[in-house]
């Protein structure tokens, strides 16, 4: 029960909650490159996860029950900083203005990425894009091979499926959508960065010696993060990916 009643057990709350969305978010985004490989691969990829059933409302309750925790550990460290500072001298300015900057940013960002993944999921999941103008449902994609897990026929030749890879590049096709989407990654690229060494930091993995290692590595994967995510809605919007249809 500390966890959720003394600031430390809260902190690592948000840590551990954030490790398992990073884990997501890392493993969406390696999902998601698929579609530079032929239709076959993304669009069988998002049947497989579709055909998980029970398992996949499982994973689902697991990100929702993560993402709750993180922002509400969040909120309440905010709420007993504030608290803390209105009473008591302040010992180092300095290091208060910096940490209330950070805290902020982390706080703006957090906000941003989360009305993102509210328009993403009335986007590509409810199926905002995958009716046209006309609110017609768009066709659907017959496989034209096997797609394969770890080994694993998963879906197999002649299988229709949802067409992924068009909805997705026809959704990017939009500038304005587009560029909310590269706006919004950038945000969260910049929140991964700083989550990164406030986990290592509440999980007792950042030493003196390391510190200076660790940012890079932050800076190296969060970079990585946001060109890689990059990559999707510009090569719709410069039209060197088409939609089938
Ligand atoms: C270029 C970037 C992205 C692309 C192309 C993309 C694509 C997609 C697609 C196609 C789906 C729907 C899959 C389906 O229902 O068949 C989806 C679902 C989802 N995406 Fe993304 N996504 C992107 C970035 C993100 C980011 C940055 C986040 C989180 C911050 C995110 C969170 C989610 C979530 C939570 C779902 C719902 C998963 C489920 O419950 O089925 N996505 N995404």
């Amino acid at each position: 029960m500390n966890l959720f009643s003394s600031s430390i057990g809260r902190k690592i709350l948000m840590a551990v909650t954030g490790v398992v969305l990073i884990g997501f978010v890392t493993g969406h985004l390696i999902g998601n490159l698929q579609i530079f490989q032929e239709p076959d691969h993304i669009n069988g990829y998002a049947h497989f996860l579709q055909s998980l059933g029970p398992a996949l409302w499982i994973a689902r309750i697991i990100l929702l029950v993560c993402v709750v925790l993180h922002i509400w550990a969040a909120t309440a460290l905010t709420l007993e900083n504030a608290a803390a500072r209105g009473s008591g001298p302040r010992y180092s300015v300095k290091h208060t203005i910096r940490a209330t900057l950070a805290s902020r940013m982390m706080r703006w960002t957090g906000y941003i990425v989360l009305a993102f993944i509210l328009y993403h999921l009335a986007h590509f999941t409810l199926g905002l894009a995958q009716r046209d103008t006309f609110k017609t449902v768009l066709p659907s994609y017959v496989m034209t091979g096997d797609y394969h897990v770890m080994g694993l026929t998963v879906v197999t030749q002649d299988t229709e499926v949802h067409d992924v890879y068009s909805m997705v590049i026809r959704g990017f096709q939009q500038p304005v959508v587009a560029v909310f989407y590269i706006v919004a990654i950038g945000l969260l690229s910049l929140h991964l960065l700083h989550g990164i060494d406030s986990l290592f930091q509440t999980l007792g993995l950042r030493s003196a010696k390391w510190s200076g290692c660790l940012r890079k590595v932050a800076l190296v994967f969060c970079a990585l993060y946001f060109l890689g995510n990059l990559l999707i809605p510009a090569a719709a919007l410069l039209g060197y990916l088409q939609p089938l249809s």
